[in-house]
């Protein structure tokens, strides 16, 4: 067994040793996983270990996001609603509290390995990426920065900016962009702020992505309004968001691809290609009948 197979294995055991109703989803997971993502998440697990956390922290994460999604769901599916609706009921319990930014940050990154949708969305992001266009980057909301550490590598950028509303995120991010070298081969500034607060005087950007921010805002159609006067006609446009996929800090609830759509048209976007991830194990006309689950992540250009 190598080093890496070991490592898993001991991350898994102790996801599971905590929380045994998700012994199996795990396995499944596990099992379909690419060798590459198995490299991928282990070497994410190294990188974790170095900056000073033990696996049975990260373990807590995973279980931390994992647990309160599904009981995000239960409210959900009883009242056919996000609980909250506005910013303010969640910053101080989530963006603005460290200790718990912390946990959901470093588990949404695992999720990106660990869950089939979140591992969907993540190929589709690698996918479509504009390999080596440089120019400068923008990223709203980079959480745990692993996107924009991979956007670093994969674009060649002469300047990355990111701009996150939590302090939390934006110290994660700087700690990987430093750990994977990343900065040495661009400029990489880090922004806390809140995006409709970002002052730009300068030029176009030859990519924006935003990832998972939409559903986390009282007013997204501000964000993509944004985003559009932020592009020029060949700016590489990234977003991801989700319908009725409840968690602990959504608050705008998208019931319809169709409605993501015709919002982005609205403000000035055009869709490019679309990609749905349905509920694990569900087909998307399942999702549809019964409001579960889809995430969904979009190109697009300034229309
Ligand atoms: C769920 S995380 C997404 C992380 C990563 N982009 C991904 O796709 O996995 C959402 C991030 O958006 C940030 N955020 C929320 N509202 C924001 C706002 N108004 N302006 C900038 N960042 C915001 C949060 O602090 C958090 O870091």
């Amino acid at each position: 067994v190598s080093s890496a197979a070991a490592l898993l294995d001991d991350f898994a055991a102790r996801i599971v040793a905590k929380n045994p109703q998700h012994a199996s989803f795990l396995a499944s997971s596990l099992s379909l996983m690419s060798a590459e993502a198995h490299a991928s998440l282990s070497q994410y697990i190294d990188y974790c270990l170095a900056a000073g956390l033990d696996i049975g922290y990260l373990a807590d994460c995973y279980n931390t996001i994992t647990i309160d999604t599904q009981l995000e769901q239960i409210y959900f599916r009883k009242h056919k609603r996000y609980r909250w609706s506005q910013f303010s009921q969640v910053a101080d319990k989530v963006y603005f509290n460290d200790t718990y930014m912390r946990k959901y940050m470093y588990g949404l990154a695992l999720t990106s390995f660990l869950w089939p949708n979140h591992a969907a969305i993540h190929d589709f992001f690698r996918r479509t990426f504009p390999r080596d266009i440089g120019g400068r980057y923008l990223e709203i909301g980079p959480g745990h920065g692993y996107y924009l550490m991979e956007a670093a590598r994969l674009g060649g950028f002469d300047t990355l900016v990111g701009v996150d509303i939590s302090a939390t995120s934006l110290a994660l991010t700087r700690d990987i962009v430093r750990h994977s070298g990343v900065d040495r081969s661009s400029r990489i500034t880090l922004i806390a702020t809140d995006f409709l607060a970002f002052f730009e005087s300068s030029a176009d950007y030859s990519c924006i992505v935003m990832g998972e921010v939409l559903e986390h805002v009282e007013e997204p159609a501000r964000f993509l309004r944004k985003i559009a006067e932020m592009s020029g006609d060949t700016t590489h446009i990234y977003i991801t968001t989700c319908i009725n996929a409840p968690a602990i800090d959504h608050i705008y609830l998208f019931c319809d691809p169709a409605e993501i759509v015709s919002m982005a048209n609205d403000c000035g976007l055009a869709v490019v290609e679309q990609f749905c991830a349905s509920y694990v194990g569900k087909t998307l006309e399942e999702c549809r009948e019964r409001q579960l689950a889809v995430n969904i992540a979009y190109v697009m250009k300034r229309a």
